[in-house]
């Protein structure tokens, strides 16, 4: 199979991160629950994943709150900061995790840049936004539908400096852009472990700049004879046994990209997109591509999305197809009425993927006009 659904999780994972998985079934108890070797080592699995995060995404271990995947951490985040009534700007892209939470809190919410890859329109109503009196802000950082890369540098300079808190979506860039919480100032950052960090799906990370509310309350191994959950983190956020085998297999997935580093990462999987647009063009599809596109690409053929991707997994070619779980985004791009078929490439992306995928559309899908 060729792999090109990487927006939904990466596949297959690298080996270290299977092994690691592994290991820690045969060799982990419960951390923070018992002195005894075992529990030991649960607890060292998570101390290692939170450092060697904290190292890559540069903020304080303790900063790093293990989630079950970024929507709950995205969850966390809204829920604390998000008041009913409050008006908060979020870009014509945001997904399903970000606008569904924002209308069950009653948030008032204003879109702020429909233009894709157009970061200066981005950036003109965003700005338009906070001076209109948002009080918070939420944008992710690459569309899940078409990979545009938002200017999020720029807009967390405009949050800092309307004294806007901000809550950045690193669902599809964690592992193939460069993410500096320290410098970016956000108060909550949340993505995924399984997507471009290349852990076990059931992972994800929250990173924290104040305490979040604890959507999920319980024992957490510490202050036990408190009733109110700790006020620190990362214990106020982690109630419950957390996925140890997933978080073991998550820090050997954060190794991996550490080794071979975003940048190099995301400029393998940019040039495969710029590749892959132009192909799908020349083979008479409709292409959404422009500057500032990270690894994914949407298009539209001569038939409906769903059987298109049903065509191509008959020729072992692995996509997604319809509306991603991102409305919104479709609304912006105008393809709310059809969806898109969604190529994404992962760690892994490479011209041979290129090559059968242009076989599978030459023989399977029809051109738009055909
Ligand atoms: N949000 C994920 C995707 O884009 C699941 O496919």
């Amino acid at each position: 199979m060729i792999y090109l659904d990487n927006g939904a999780t990466s596949f297959p994972k690298p080996e270290s991160v299977c092994a690691a998985v592994s290991e820690a079934m045969r060799q982990c108890a419960n951390p923070g629950r018992g002195s005894h070797e075992a529990a030991r080592a649960g607890a060292e699995v998570l101390y290692d994943c939170r450092e060697t995060a904290a190292a890559l995404f540069r903020c304080k271990p303790e900063q790093v709150v293990f989630t079950m995947n970024c929507t709950q951490g995205l969850n966390m985040a809204l829920r604390t900061l998000v008041r009913p009534g409050m008006k908060v700007v979020i870009s014509g892209f945001e997904h399903n995790a970000v606008t569904r939470t924002l209308h069950g809190l009653g948030a008032r919410v204003v879109v702020a840049g429909r233009k894709l890859f157009d970061p200066e329109d981005t950036l003109r109503a965003f700005y338009a936004a906070l001076r209109q009196g948002a009080r918070l802000a939420v944008f992710t950082h690459v569309s899940n539908v078409f990979g545009y890369i938002l200017p999020i540098e720029e807009m967390a300079d405009a949050c800092r400096r309307f004294g806007v808190p901000f809550v950045i979506d690193a669902a599809q860039s964690a592992g193939a852009l460069r993410i500096d919480f320290q410098k970016l100032g956000a108060d909550f950052i949340a993505m995924p472990g399984h997507k471009g960090l290349l852990g076990p799906m059931g992972t994800g990370l929250l990173l924290c700049r104040r305490l979040p509310y604890p959507l999920i309350m319980g024992g957490t191994g510490s202050e036990s004879i408190r009733q109110e959950m700790p006020d620190f983190l990362p214990d106020r956020a982690e109630a419950g046994t957390v996925n140890v085998p997933g978080i073991a297999g998550l820090a050997a997935g954060l190794r991996w990209v550490q080794r071979e580093t975003p940048d190099h990462i995301g400029q393998i999987e940019q040039s495969m997109a710029q590749e892959t647009a132009q192909m799908l063009n020349d083979l008479g599809m409709e292409v959404y591509s422009g500057r500032n596109q990270l690894g994914t690409v949407s298009f539209r053929c001569g038939m409906d999305c769903e059987t298109a991707a049903q065509r191509l997994a008959e020729e072992e070619i692995a996509v997604r197809a319809g509306l991603h779980c991102a409305p919104l985004a479709h609304a912006s791009a105008d393809t709310l009425d059809t969806g898109t078929i969604r190529i994404s490439f992962g760690h892994d992306a490479c011209r041979e993927q290129i090559a059968a995928l242009r076989y599978a559309v030459q023989t399977r899908l029809p051109p738009v006009n055909g």
